[in-house]
């Protein structure tokens, strides 16, 4: 298994060019299977995820080819997929895949949407909390689904098709919202989602829906509207800019110190986070470039900060400004609000030698002069990032074991990071 080996001491300087977001990435590749057209995905990041979900849709028959690198490439430059639903010769999705990568559960909507009938397996546990699909099944039976579930397994039907419908979701869901929306796009009549997560993920998926020829409104609101179609059409889509990843890179300057810019960032997607890192004593500023990120001299400074559907402070970005807190002048107080158990990473950040106290649902933490490098170990996608940038920071050598969860989520970390000047590199295992 690799290894990442970090020395940290060294403030990052440069640019880091942020790739497209796998969190629209990964959507956006399963409303492909909504069409007979179709569906060219373009700045879509290299990650383990998408790849994944790659042998996902090919086992339901999807065909997906991938545009080569040309010499003289940027060679962060996404990749563009060409996907082509036109026949799918099995609805059912396995166990043995959709354990892998939770979001794969997604796929039920769009197959059940178009087939009339999905086979899909639960996505069972997860580090990070139970994680039910309740409002994803609750989403399609009030849009005339049948569901039951069978040994694992979540066998939808809907023989006649799906019939618009008023969906109420009792708390915010970024997934159930994606369930919905696709599904309700080929029922037949009008469907209103209300309490819809608002994450700009979402309202990438909408537009992709639109240009496919779906007649969505209100994307990005809390209440949706969709007028369904009998099909939808081929299109060209470009993915999103990735915030999480935005965030992370802006963090890790936070941390170190130094004057990086996030080429291809958009401001717009990560307020909150970027007024909590200015509250933090960084200098954030929006050019025509990206988003320009320094800390020079002044020290870190605590924050409160809870997490919060979108537009309140990201949960994936809550183990990053944990990291960035344990060298802060004082103490910061950092809630979780979406996921239970979502702090994993507190035990590894102690290894480097932060103070972190766990009350409930709050982490309580106590910002110390100096972290020290240890072989600490990744436990989910967002947490492994965290004692990255608790590496760079640290005196010595960190050693982050099980870096195939960081593959998951971000493109070229090591390479981004050591052109700034970081020290930083993959030991393969
Ligand atoms: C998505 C993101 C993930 C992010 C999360 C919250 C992707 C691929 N993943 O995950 O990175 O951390 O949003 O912003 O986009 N819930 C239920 N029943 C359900 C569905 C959800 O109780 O049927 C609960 C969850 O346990 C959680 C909360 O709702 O407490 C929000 O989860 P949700 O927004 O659905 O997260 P995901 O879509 O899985």
């Amino acid at each position: 298994m690799d290894k990442i080996r970090i020395v940290g001491g060294n403030e990052l300087k440069g640019t880091i060019p942020i790739s497209g977001a796998k969190n629209a990435a990964l959507p956006l590749m399963i409303a492909s299977l909504l069409t007979e057209e179709k569906l060219i995905l373009e700045n879509v990041p290299r990650l383990a995820d998408v790849a994944l979900l790659q042998r996902i849709l090919g086992n339901h028959g999807v065909d997906i080819t991938t545009n080569g690198k040309r010499n003289g490439d940027d060679p962060y430059a996404g990749q563009t997929l060409e996907i082509d639903a036109r026949v799918i010769v099995d609805t059912i999705a396995p166990y043995e895949l959709v354990s892998k990568m939770r979001a794969s559960f997604w796929v039920v909507g769009p197959l059940l949407a178009r087939m009339g009938v999905a086979k899909v397996s639960l996505p069972g546990g997860c580090a990070i909390g139970t994680r039910p699909v309740d409002f994803h099944l609750d989403a399609l039976r009030a849009l005339g689904a049948d569901i039951e579930i069978d040994a694992g397994y979540v066998l939808a039907k809907a023989p006649r098709g799906l019939t618009g419908a008023r969906i109420v979701f009792p708390k915010v869901s970024v997934g159930a919202t994606h369930t919905a929306l696709m599904a309700a796009a080929l029922a037949r009549g009008e469907s209103v989602i209300e309490n819809a997560a608002r994450e700009p993920e979402i309202v990438d998926v909408a537009d992709c829906l639109i240009k496919m020829g779906a007649r969505i409104e209100g994307a990005g609101t809390s209440t949706i509207r969709i007028e369904g179609v009998p099909r939808l059409k081929a299109a060209r889509h470009a993915v999103l800019p990735d915030r999480i990843e935005t965030g992370t890179y802006a963090m890790a300057t936070a941390m170190t110190g130094g004057d990086v810019m996030l080429a291809g960032a958009r401001p717009d997607l990560l307020e909150d986070a970027l007024e909590t890192l200015r509250h933090a004593g960084a200098e954030i500023d929006a050019t025509n470039e990206g988003i320009r990120v320094r800390r020079n001299g002044a020290g870190i400074l605590p924050v409160e900060v809870s997490t919060a559907p979108y537009p309140g402070f990201p949960t994936d970005l809550q183990a990053q400004l944990m990291a960035l807190m344990t060298k802060a002048k004082g103490r910061s107080r950092i809630t979780e609000t979406i996921f239970e158990n979502r702090f994993m990473h507190v035990q590894e950040l102690a290894r480097l030698g932060a103070r972190i106290h766990l009350d409930g649902d709050t982490a309580v933490v106590e910002g110390v002069e100096r972290l020290t490098g240890a072989p600490v170990m990744a436990t989910d996608l967002r947490a492994s990032v965290s004692l990255v940038i608790a590496g760079l920071a640290a005196e010595g050598e960190t050693m982050v074991q099980r870096v195939y969860h960081l593959d998951r989520g971000f493109e070229k970390l090591e390479e981004k990071l050591s052109r700034c000047g970081a020290e930083i590199e993959r030991i393969s295992g």
